[in-house]
């Protein structure tokens, strides 16, 4: 992927997330823009943290055996906890990795972040090794940011 390519993917979400204002829709959004725009994109979800767990949301691609997943486990508990992005060129050689399809290689996980305070997170799984780079963590850095505010104002979280 270059860099043209995910800056067409950005300018389409942002667009797209500014006629959403319910932050269920917003996140179904990014996800289908990303899963469909980003070919090896092979999975893609959003999870919600809920006390200390991280809890599913809208996700794209088959479904995931990890639907809770405690803080302290996984890429997943490990980018939420760390309050930073991880991104994962071998996920059979990360003794963290919790495995959702064995297809995966690699693997980004961005934190959803309110200022200090975590929301949850983007998760993205590739059938690629090392499918992710700067451009990615770039893009979905981006996307966090702009989910961030709708998923703040949602009355109804309680964190
Ligand atoms: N691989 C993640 C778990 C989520 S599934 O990939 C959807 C992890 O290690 O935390």
């Amino acid at each position: 992927m270059n860099t043209h390519t995910h800056e067409g993917v950005l300018a389409s979400l942002t667009a797209a997330l500014r006629a959403e204002s319910d932050p269920r829709s917003a996140m179904e959004r990014a996800v289908a823009i990303l899963h469909l725009e980003l070919p090896s994109y092979t999975w893609v979800g959003i999870y919600l943290l809920e006390g200390d767990e991280l809890v599913l949301g809208p996700f794209l691609g088959k479904p995931s055996p990890h639907t809770r997943i405690p803080l302290g486990s996984g890429i997943c508990g490990a980018a939420a906890t760390k309050r930073a992005t991880i991104i994962v060129d071998d996920v059979n050689a990360d003794p963290r990795y919790l495995a959702c399809s064995i297809e995966t290689k690699s693997e980004i996980v961005v934190p959803i972040m309110d200022g200090g305070r975590v929301l949850g997170e983007i998760d993205i799984d590739s059938d690629r090794p090392a499918a992710f780079g700067a451009v990615d963590r770039t893009l979905i850095e981006a996307v966090a940011a702009l989910l961030a505010p709708r998923i703040a104002a949602e009355p109804s979280r309680t964190l």
